[in-house]
């Protein structure tokens, strides 16, 4: 007898590009290869001690049974008291939710807003999760372009004639992955503007809000105010509080929809871990200052990224003004290597000088790879190095 079939949702499902790459890279370093991978969707520092100590003791006092789906009481208050000092930010605790990751609180949130084949605005290039995410919720993922002549901002025209009468959602990704982009006030009201008066959910995915280099980081709530009773504001401890292992987020937003998540949570993971919603509790209270030290660190190394990159021929790239990537047009490089696509590019870069960079096919820009600097110095720098080399080799020979 044949085995049965698996569903259609994950027939038709793509598995993590990044995550594959990360698993790739580990897997040859473990075997002893000299990779150089700037392929990290995570901080490479450790988590800052009081959050380790604060889960030690939790695990200690035994706070180890489940906990109310939502989360506990204390770190709900303590994401509303940080979304309050930290951006001005007015949620109460009943209008946060604490979820396993903000990729859960995000997966979440479309079971909760879309029907069948309704459908979320969401803009190129994006989060290799995004689109995967809406269609396992059973809605269609309508994808806006932007362009990097216009530092990868969303644009209003395009946006507009996105919007049809199906639409149910959009998604933002401020600062930005993969481009790093930091969307200015001003583009954030004009996207308001536009929804004012529509049956629209806006989804503001701002987990990157702490590390910006350039610019200044606006919440979507709170550049758009009179939208705050239909955002959903996701945030989270992975990138800010290098806690990527431990799984935790936050959504913020209109109560129907928080308990909408909470319920969902209740239904299938029942709550977040409960030590590591302690440990969140003395992350928000306690190593505040540690993101602060965190960003200076990627400032600095995104400085000599840059630096670097400048010499490599064959690529273009604009500062990006936050995350922890650099998104590289390599349009140039592919012409002179004949490549097909960054695909092709990326095997060829770990074949050759045994360097993993993300494809941006993956992200919806064939003509780009992404570069993390969440890495040691000497180890990025000898990445860029070998990346010169192979450019040259094609530059020159083309
Ligand atoms: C844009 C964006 N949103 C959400 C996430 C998920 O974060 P978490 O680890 O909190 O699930 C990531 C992680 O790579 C991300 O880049």
């Amino acid at each position: 007898m044949p085995t049965p079939p698996l569903a259609g949702r994950v027939r038709a499902l793509a598995p993590s590009a990044t995550l594959a790459l990360t698993a790739l890279a580990r897997e040859l370093k473990e075997r002893g290869e000299p990779v150089v991978s700037f392929g990290a969707g995570e901080p490479d520092v450790n988590t800052p001690e009081p959050v380790i100590e604060a889960a030690c003791r939790a695990l200690r006092e035994g706070k180890t049974k489940y906990t109310p789906s939502g989360g506990i009481r204390p770190l709900r208050e303590a994401v509303a008291e940080y979304l309050h000092t930290r951006f001005g930010l007015a949620y109460a605790p009943e209008d946060v939710h604490i979820s396993v990751g903000a990729k859960h609180a995000l997966f979440n949130a479309f079971l909760a807003v879309l029907e069948p084949e309704e459908e979320v605005v969401l803009f190129s290039p994006y989060w290799v999760s995004y689109p995967e995410m809406v269609r396992l919720a059973g809605g269609k993922p309508v994808v806006v372009p932007t362009s990097p002549e216009r530092g990868f901002l969303p644009e209003r025209e395009a946006f507009t004639a996105a919007l049809t009468p199906r639409t149910r959602a959009v998604l933002l990704n401020t600062p930005n992955n993969p481009t790093g982009a930091v969307y200015p006030e001003t583009v954030l009201r004009q996207l308001g503007e536009v929804l004012a008066g529509r049956d629209v959910w806006v989804i503001a995915d701002e987990i990157y809000a702490e590390l910006v280099y350039e610019g200044a980081h606006v919440p979507f709530p709170r550049a758009v105010p009179e939208l705050a009773d239909r955002t959903l504001l996701i945030g989270g401890f992975s990138k800010s509080f290098a806690m990527t292992g431990w799984r935790l987020g936050f959504a913020a937003g209109p109560r129907e929809l928080v308990r909408a998540l909470d319920n969902l949570a209740s239904q299938s993971v029942s709550c977040p871990t409960s030590f590591v919603q302690y440990a969140g509790v003395a992350a928000l209270r306690e190593a505040l200052g540690e993101v602060e030290r965190l960003r200076q660190l990627f400032a600095s190394r995104r400085a000599k990224m840059l630096a670097a990159l400048a010499e490599v021929p064959g690529v273009r790239f604009a500062p990006p003004g936050g995350a922890f990537y650099v998104f590289l047009d390599v349009s140039p490089l592919l012409e002179a290597g004949g490549f097909s696509d960054a695909d092709a590019l990326a095997r060829a870069l770990l074949e050759e000088e045994k360097v993993v960079v993300v494809p941006g096919t993956s992200f919806g820009a064939p003509e780009f790879v992404r570069l993390s600097y969440a890495m040691g110095e000497e180890e990025m720098l000898e990445g860029i190095a070998r990346l010169a080399a192979f450019a040259r080799r094609r530059v020159m020979s083309a």
